[in-house]
């Protein structure tokens, strides 16, 4: 018995590491299920986003109100389907958390997910050409990356304007900046973790706060 939970003490730590990023695996049916999102449901459902993200799906700044910070909101429009599917999906099962979005997307079935998904995605992306300044370092991430620190760039997965890819790749183009910072910073610290093999987080980690402030703008302005 002593040993069983020597041992277990050993395991459990493995066991808690091997918990998936995300339940979500892109088979036939769940690909079929967004391909046939209903867009006029979605468009009804999305009623209930629009207090935060934005009429258009454009999201929101950061703002301060009130001595109050009221943190930025990621903009919805002209996003590949199937990763906002994913995300919701991701909150619903505890692979993403959010204080807001876990009860919202535990709300919603699959199907509803789907809808809203199409619906997003049908939307025209916003771009907004304000606060950038000297993006030439970023840029240089975007399309070269630097192999010095083993860094891909951006373009190879997220396309040359930021336009995503299916199936679980953003769009990146006209992203609230603070948004993306912050959602950056989450990865590089641990706090989000449902990108499949640590595809972001092995990168963000390697990036400076610095230069995802930079990258943030970047994508911001790009439409
Ligand atoms: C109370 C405000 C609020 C409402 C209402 C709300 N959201 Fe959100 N949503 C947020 C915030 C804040 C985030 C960023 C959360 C984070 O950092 O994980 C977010 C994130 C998301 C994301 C992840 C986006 C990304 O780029 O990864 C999706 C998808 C999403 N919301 C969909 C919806 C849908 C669909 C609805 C309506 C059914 C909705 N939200 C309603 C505040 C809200
Ligand atoms: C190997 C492919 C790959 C490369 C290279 C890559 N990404 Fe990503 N990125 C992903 C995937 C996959 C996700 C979504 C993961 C998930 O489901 O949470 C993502 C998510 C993101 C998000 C979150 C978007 C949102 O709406 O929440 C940001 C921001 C981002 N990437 C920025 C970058 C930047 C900046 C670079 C270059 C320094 C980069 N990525 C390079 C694959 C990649």
């Amino acid at each position: 018995m002593k040993r069983m939970l020597f041992l277990l003490a050993f395991i459990a730590p493995a066991l808690v590491n091997a918990e998936p990023s995300s339940q979500i695996a892109w088979t036939p049916d769940i690909l079929n299920l967004v391909k046939n999102g209903d867009l006029n449901k979605g468009k009804a459902l999305a009623e209930t986003c629009k207090s935060c993200h934005g009429d258009k799906g454009q999201g929101m700044k950061e703002e301060t109100r009130d001595d109050e910070i009221l943190p930025a909101i990621p903009a919805l429009a002209g996003q590949v389907a199937t990763y906002t599917y994913k995300q919701l999906r991701d909150y619903a099962n505890g692979n993403r958390s959010h204080i807001q979005m876990t009860g919202i997307a535990k709300g919603l079935t699959e199907r509803a997910a789907a809808d809203l998904a199409v619906w997003f995605g049908s939307l025209p992306p916003a771009a907004d050409k304000s606060g950038s300044k000297n993006l030439d370092r970023a840029e240089k991430m975007v399309e070269s990356g630097d192999g010095k620190r083993i860094l891909p760039p951006c373009f190879v997965c997220h396309g040359s304007k930021g336009q995503g890819e299916k199936q679980d790749i953003p769009a990146l183009a006209g992203q609230q900046a603070d948004y993306f910072a912050r959602t950056l910073l989450d990865y590089k610290n641990g706090q989000r973790q449902n990108d499949i093999y640590s595809r972001m987080r092995l990168i963000a980690q390697q990036l400076s706060d610095e230069e995802i402030k930079e990258l943030a703008q970047y994508y911001q302005q790009l439409k």
